[in-house]
Parts: C-alpha cells; sequence; structure tokens
C-alpha cells in the first residue's frame, strides 16, 4: 500500500493516547507463558510483531485468547511448553525471535524458528555465542550468524557475562535462558539498555537483582501469573511529540506512556534541543512508570546526540532526526552503528529518503550529521518496508509543502496499526 500525506497548516490540538508498548507486550505474553495460572493482559499492542510472539506461543502448546486489547494466556509454567509440530515463524520481529531462542535453547525438544526476509538478514550471532557459552545447541545459517535457526534444547550451565553489543534483546535472551540455568548467572551491562524484562520477571516472582552494572539471576522455581498492565509506547508516543513540536501552534497530550527511565533518552534529547515539553502525573503500574507528556509547538536548536543515552533513544532515531530538520543549526548524531542492524539500515534509509524531501542530512560511519532549517517539499519517498521509518515520513510531510508519497507505506502495522488514522484524526 502507498500512502499520501498532505502538509497541515493547522495546528494540531489533541488529547491522545497510544497503543501498547511493543517492548512490554512481547515480554507479556512469554513471560505469562511461563507462569503458573491465568493471566489477563490489557493494553496488548495488537501490532504483528506482537500477534507473532503470540502465534510462536500458541505453537508451542500455550493457550492464548485475544479480544480487543485484551489478552488471555493460561500459562503452563517454566518446564510444560510442547514441541511445535510446525516451524516458528516470527515475522518482522527481531524481539520475538531473539528472547525465545534464550526460552527455547533450555526446553527438552527442538525447535525451528525463522522470519521475514528482513529478519533472515539481522545478526543471530550475538544471542547464539553467549547462549552457546551456557551450553546451549544452535545451529544458524551462514556459519551460525543467520536466521533460520535449529535450536536443540539443552540443560544450561550458569555464567558470567560481560555484554559486548548494548542490546536489551540479547540481555534479554540471556536471561530468559538462566531461568533454567544450574546456578546465578551475573551479567554485566557497560551501557544500561531497557530493562523491562527485569521488571517483569521479578513482578511474576523471578529474583533479578540490579547492582551498578550487574544483573544477577538466580533460577525461581517458578513463576506466577499476575495481571499486567501495558502501558502505551513512549516509542510510538514519540511521533506525536515531534508533530507537535514542527507544526506550527500545536498543543497535545498524551496520555498513559511508560516513561521507563531506560526509554526515555528521546525527551531528555528534545528537551536539550529547547522542546517546551512535560512530564505529568507519573504514576506506577506493574513495576513499571507512567505518565502524561504535555507539549507545545517550540523553537528547536541544534545538538549532540552520542554516548549512553543512545539505547535510551535507539528506535527513536529516525524522529528525532526530523526534529533536528526543523531545528535552528546542527545536530550530530554519533555512536549509533545499531541503527545499521535494525529493520532497515536506519543510517542509510533515514539519510537517503529524507534528502529526497530537500532535507540537508549527511550519513556518518555510527549516525548521521543533519543541519536544520531547509525548505522542505514533498517527494515519493519508499518506507524499505521499515514501521518506523514510514512513520517518521508521514510526520515530517505533515511540516514539509505539498504531498509526500510514502511507496510500502503499511508497514507501520507492525507497532502501530491504526497510525494513519491518527495522524487524520489531528
Ligand atoms: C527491544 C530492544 C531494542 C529495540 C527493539 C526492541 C526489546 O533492540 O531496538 O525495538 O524489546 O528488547 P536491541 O536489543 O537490538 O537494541
Amino acid at each position: 500500500m502507498d500512502k499520501i500525506i498532505k502538509s497541515k497548516n493547522k495546528k494540531l490540538k489533541q488529547v491522545l493516547s497510544v497503543p501498547g508498548d511493543k517492548s512490554i507486550s512481547h515480554r507479556a505474553v512469554m513471560f505469562s507463558s511461563l507462569a503458573y495460572g491465568e493471566t489477563e493482559i490489557e493494553g496488548f499492542l495488537n501490532g504483528d510483531d506482537c500477534l507473532s510472539t503470540i502465534s510462536c506461543f500458541k505453537k508451542l502448546g500455550v493457550t492464548i485468547t485475544f479480544q480487543n486489547d485484551k489478552v488471555k494466556v493460561i500459562g503452563k509454567g517454566l518446564r510444560r511448553l510442547s514441541a511445535p509440530s510446525e516451524i516458528l515463524d516470527v515475522g518482522n520481529s527481531g524481539t520475538t525471535l531473539r528472547l525465545l531462542t534464550g526460552i527455547l535453547s533450555a526446553q527438552n525438544f527442538t525447535t525451528n524458528i525463522t522470519g521475514d526476509a528482513s529478519i533472515q538478514k539481522r545478526p543471530m550471532d550475538r544471542v547464539i555465542k553467549p547462549l552457546s557459552q551456557m551450553g546451549a545447541d544452535i545451529i544458524g545459517k551462514d556459519g551460525g550468524t543467520l536466521a533460520p535457526l535449529t535450536i536443540h534444547g539443552k540443560n544450561l550451565k550458569a555464567m558470567d557475562y560481560t555484554m559486548t553489543v548494548s542490546s536489551a534483546q540479547v540481555k534479554s535472551a540471556i536471561m530468559l535462558a538462566s531461568l533454567y540455568a544450574d546456578g546465578e548467572t551475573v551479567i554485566e551491562e557497560p551501557v544500561a539498555t531497557r530493562n523491562h524484562t527485569e521488571i517483569m520477571l521479578n513482578y511474576l516472582g523471578a529474583n533479578v537483582k540490579t547492582v551498578g552494572k550487574k544483573i544477577i539471576c538466580t533460577p525461581p522455581e517458578e513463576l506466577f501469573a499476575k495481571k499486567i498492565i501495558v502501558p502505551g509506547d513512549i516509542s510510538s508516543a514519540a511521533f506525536f511529540i515531534v508533530a507537535a513540536l514542527i507544526c506550527k501552534d500545536s498543543h497535545l497530550i498524551i496520555t498513559n506512556v511508560g516513561v521507563n527511565i531506560t526509554r526515555t533518552g528521546i525527551i531528555t534529547a528534545l528537551k536539550e534541543m529547547g522542546a517546551d515539553l512535560s512530564v505529568i502525573n507519573r504514576r506506577e503500574l506493574c513495576g513499571e512508570f507512567v505518565a502524561d507528556i504535555e507539549v507545545k509547538y517550540s523553537h528547536l536548536k541544534g545538538t549532540v546526540i552520542e554516548g549512553a543515552i543512545i539505547p535510551r533513544l535507539i528506535d527513536e532515531i529516525p524522529i528525532l532526526a526530523v526534529a533536528a530538520m526543523f531545528a535552528e543549526g546542527t545536530t550530530v548524531i554519533k555512536n549509533a552503528e545499531e541503527l545499521k542492524v535494525k529493520e532497515s539500515n536506519r543510517i542509510k534509509t533515514v539519510v537517503n529518503e529524507f534528502q529526497k524531501l530537500g532535507a540537508d542530512i549527511v550519513e556518518t560511519d555510527d549516525g548521521m550529521i543533519i543541519t536544520g532549517g531547509k525548505m522542505l517539499y514533498g517527494a515519493e519517498v519508499e518506507s524499505h518496508h521499515d514501521h518506523r521509518i514510514a512513520m517518521a515520513l508521514a510526520i515530517c510531510a505533515l511540516a514539509t509543502n505539498g504531498e509526500t508519497l510514502i511507496k510500502n507505506a503499511d508497514c507501520v502495522d507492525i507497532s502501530f496499526p491504526k497510525f494513519y488514522e491518527y495522524i487524520e484524526s489531528l
């Protein structure tokens, strides 16, 4: 599907809420499948990625029903998944593939697992290597670096491991394997990444301690079912935050957004750029922090985004680049080489597609440099089947002269199924 976005000359004024957090929705289905008892998940993200997680766990013998945004999971307990009779398909979802690999490494059966064309190009050695140190037996394509994977379940050993990439998916895969290990696993994380796995495992009765940069995982006897409420996804809210910042005289309030500190780099960076943005009504929900975000049209200025903040805003870099295009001066994004192995090579796709709209944006080895304030005009652009690229282009098009045609625009269904209806309602 292609989509035409016209520039909005009107100010955006609205109170809105965004769909559930993708990372937390995946984990809610996975961990409640491994817990004893029945879990109700409220606010679940009805996006293609999270539906892939449901489909995989159904094939592993878990009973899962889904109506509106409520999911019911009848958990099997840690050791009662059953061997799937067919290959598991994660679609476009790296989180499903990498976290499941950790779980499946410790089962008493063999699983074959694959995904779409993009997934089959994304690095899997980053999970296979540490899991193999625990005794996992995983065979991948191209010398064990790529999916499809064959995972022969084994008894796993505990280990001490220092992360070599800043990746919550890799950390989570090791933590999930450690639930089945023969002792305490200690993971050292030089740069902190999102900690939803730590929070939700503890919420369901596991024993995970974070001490400084170390995460200490003691295998629990079992996990126990408990109702899970998923907050709105800050990664989805980010698109509307930037829309309000760049469309004249706008004022939006986005309610019920997850504001876990490991995810709020976008707020820190935008405030640094001069955004009129407040986080209000902060409260705790199932171990996670949730708040409302109020944002007004602002005069933005360029900044440098680098170092430890990168994992806290890694998924928001495409839309942050849009904010930078409307800022005064230059924005430099560094240390973001992880963007090259996302759903698309997001350094190249952001640079190439926004140049078509007239942006002054250049690629560097580990990020990009954007000089703001250039006149942007509508053009034909391509999503590269990457949901966050499609949405960033659409938001930019709202504040651009003329019409923008986004090719393959329906990939937004991965994380934000009604995205274009939201835009039209603004
Ligand atoms: C995610 C972790 C991040 C993020 C992805 C979701 C997660 O990936 O980009 O969208 O749910 O753990 P990496 O772990 O590869 O950085």
